[in-house]
């Protein structure tokens, strides 16, 4: 059985999408044994909670400075020995340490086509403003798994989504949302937790 550690920061919808997935048998051998916010506020702590998981606050506001910060969010990792890390919508840049002793075992969802629309500054619903602005046709969403740069690690998943004329950045991340990333994330674990997925020079080999 796979242990499973989601880190969010907000809504909690791809959290929610996960544990609806192992309650529908979507996601199988896998459970979740820890949900991390950054933000005492975020919605997706209740959504733990309302589910019977541990859901905990590590805030940087807690810390005196952020190697501490860092430190306890690392503490609160090891705690639960996870086999898997799922970022998401996590907006905290992890640290180096974290990223090395969980190498190829963290994941994250990225709300477009990497290598389109992704890197510093990238993030929520900057990335469909982003995508508006420049008036491209088709989005979606990614997940691949973290490595030291900002969404450049192996890609394990990608679903294109359209733009329509009328959309507005909240428009637009919803359908990429419920078409593309509550999809393709409980896929991508489901694929992990059941020994699918194997990486070969940098990228992501399926087995069917
Ligand atoms: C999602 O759209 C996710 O892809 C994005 O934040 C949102 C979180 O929503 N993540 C990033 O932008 C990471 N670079 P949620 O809290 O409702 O799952």
């Amino acid at each position: 059985m796979l242990k499973v550690l989601v880190c969010v920061s907000g809504g909690g919808t791809n959290l929610q999408a996960i544990i609806d997935a192992i309650s529908n048998n979507k996601i199988t051998n896998a459970k979740i044994v820890r949900v991390i916010s950054n933000n005492p506020g975020a919605y997706a702590l209740k959504r733990a909670r309302d589910a019977g998981i541990d859901g905990i606050c590590i805030s940087p506001k807690d810390y005196a400075d952020r190697g501490l910060f860092h430190e306890g969010l690392l503490r609160a990792v090891r705690e639960k020995e996870p086999d898997l890390i799922v970022l998401a919508g996590f907006m905290v840049v992890l640290p180096e340490e974290m990223i090395q002793a969980y190498r190829n075992r963290i994941i994250n969802v990225h709300p477009s086509l990497i290598p389109s629309f992704c890197g510093t500054g990238f993030y929520g619903l900057k990335v469909h403003e982003k995508v508006l602005e420049r008036g491209v046709k088709v989005t979606g969403a990614t997940v691949h798994f973290v490595d030291e740069g900002t969404d450049t690690g192996p890609i394990i998943l990608q679903k294109a989504v359209a733009v329509e004329d009328n959309d507005t950045p909240e428009i637009l991340q919803k359908r990429v949302m419920e078409q593309a990333e509550w999809q393709i994330l409980p896929r991508a674990i489901d694929l992990i937790a059941n020994d699918r997925i194997t990486i070969q020079s940098g990228k992501v080999h399926i087995q069917d």
